[in-house]
């Protein structure tokens, strides 16, 4: 069986950091330091109020915009919230779904995560949905079940179409802004359980569908990470900060596209 080629995706994921200044700053340097045309796709998210900066900075280059969330609901009485079409509006093609800050910190459940992916999928947006287990979970031995469940809860009983125009980030939670990072093994590991249970949904889709690794990556541990033949790319936060630390990991993916 041949083995199917995915395009490989480096996500920025900025957080709460950068203001106006500094987001479009920092767009212009990552598109003007990668090649044309480029191999791998890269992809920003910056906070709300720079989303619209951002993407005129970006206009006419081949660096896309994500959010880091959205509400499920396309309009009405939710103070606070930002739907799909706000930020479609904004231009952002992708949107992160159910990061586990969301998860740990607002209270986000596996439920919230589903409608969520199902208003981006409405309005044409790409979720990157996240999963990853705790340090407590995977100290247990309970992993796969988490991780699998919190697949489950976001693509159970979606049709194949759905399945193609989705990302997924598998973020261990303890390995998030700690600088520990997940051994290449262990993660091309999970990687594997997450396609194979997608597999069962839709064989071909799965097969396509983009599986990044985030959690510490780094210019020096990136190259390992992408050597794994089930790791399509990285979902980035403190390295994303700087062109300086994002460019190189992007580099390190090329190399693998
Ligand atoms: P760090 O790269 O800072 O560990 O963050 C990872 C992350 O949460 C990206 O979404």
């Amino acid at each position: 069986m041949s083995i199917p080629r995915r395009r490989p995706l480096v996500a920025g994921n900025w957080k709460l950091h950068h203001g106006l200044h500094a987001s479009e700053a920092l767009a212009r340097s990552i598109a003007g330091g990668l090649p044309s045309p480029c191999p791998v796709e890269v992809v920003v998210a910056p906070v709300y109020t720079a989303l619209a900066t951002v993407a005129a900075a970006l206009r006419g280059t081949s660096v896309g915009m994500s959010s880091q969330d959205l509400h499920w609901e396309d309009r009405g009485a939710f103070t606070g919230a930002v739907s799909a079409p706000l930020l479609k509006d904004a231009g952002c093609t992708y949107v992160l779904v159910g990061h586990s800050e969301r998860r740990q910190l607002f209270g986000e459940r596996d439920e919230d995560v589903r409608r969520k992916a199902s208003a981006a999928l409405r309005h044409r947006l790409v979720p990157i949905v996240c999963v990853g287990e705790t340090l407590e979970e995977r100290e247990r031995g309970a992993t796969l079940d988490v991780v699998l469940g919190q697949v489950d809860a976001a693509f159970g009983d979606r049709d194949a179409s759905a399945l193609d125009q989705m990302v997924v980030a598998y973020e261990p939670v303890w390995a998030i802004g700690t600088g520990k990072v997940a051994r290449a093994e262990d993660a091309q590991a999970v990687h594997v359980a997450i396609r194979a249970r997608l597999t069962r949904m839709a064989p071909e889709a799965a097969a396509m569908l983009r599986i990044l690794y985030g959690g510490s990556v780094k210019p020096d541990n990136v190259v390992e990470l992408m050597q794994q033949p089930d790791i399509d790319g990285a979902l980035v936060g403190g390295a994303s900060l700087e062109a300086a630390s994002f460019l190189p990991i992007v580099q390190a993916a090329i190399a693998r596209a």
